[in-house]
């Protein structure tokens, strides 16, 4: 029986070149993309929000494409998205990934007016991505090379008190209590080596999230415009 890594591949036509090494599908001297990490509750979804009035950047939640993934009729992904999100496990990484290039060579085809938009330029806040170190290394080979890590951090304590507050009205099947023990867990084993992997190639910048969030605005601002002035 093909194991579900096989099955996905074949379903996204991603085996045919597998020997072949690919250069990445879009050019980083163009196309600027920015990984936003943090563990859950910690900020992310907020923040990238305010960046992109600020910057003009296409925000892009890898947990929303594939909440959206989950949900769209016919996919043949549904179930296995709603196990893995549900247990706060990582979902395999073919699917993510392609689901983020497609989403990337659909906001560069539309353009935009912002910032950095000109040219076959465009630049992305990529949110929720990498949680895991194959994540990151199929992203920056395949797709495109990452500037930089936008990393929120704060503390366990602040992050379970703003899931629980969002679990309230947000109606995700992982903001209670059981399912976000697991995320954290995962966020410890399996997304902090990725951070610690992008820190030691010198491209993570660090933003305290526990304050309010125009606070942790006025720091990320700052993060920001020190990467783009670069
Ligand atoms: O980022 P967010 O909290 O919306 O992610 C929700 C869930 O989606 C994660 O707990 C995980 O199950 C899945 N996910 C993933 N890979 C990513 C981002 C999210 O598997 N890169
Ligand atoms: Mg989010």
């Amino acid at each position: 029986m093909p194991s579900i890594v096989g099955k996905i591949v074949d379903a996204l036509h991603l085996g045919k070149d597998k020997s072949q090494h690919k250069s990445p599908v879009f050019d980083h001297t163009k196309i600027t993309v920015f990984f936003v990490l943090g563990g859950p509750g910690a900020g992310k979804g907020t923040q990238c929000s305010r960046l992109v009035e600020d910057y003009g950047f296409c925000h892009l939640s890898a947990g929303d494409l594939l909440r959206a993934e989950q949900h769209r009729e016919g996919s043949e992904f549904g179930e296995l998205i709603q196990t893995c999100i549900r247990e706060g496990t990582i979902v395999p990484m073919e699917v993510t990934v392609k689901l983020l290039e497609n989403a990337m060579a659909a906001a560069l085809k539309e353009g935009r007016s912002g910032d950095g938009w000109a040219d076959g330029r465009g630049r992305f806040l990529v949110d929720g991505f990498p949680r895991k170190m194959d994540q990151a290394i199929k992203f920056d080979e395949e797709v495109c090379m990452a500037s930089m890590v936008l990393f929120f951090s704060t503390t366990e304590e602040v992050m379970l008190a703003r899931l629980l507050e969002r679990g309230k009205t947000s109606g995700r099947e992982d903001d209670n209590a059981e399912s976000i023990k697991k995320r954290f867990n995962t966020y410890k084993e399996t997304t902090m080596p990725v951070i610690e992997h992008y820190r030691a190639l010198g491209k993570v910048a660090e933003v305290d999230s526990s304050a309010a969030v125009e606070v942790v605005h006025k720091d990320a601002k700052v993060a920001v415009e020190k990467i783009l002035n670069k």
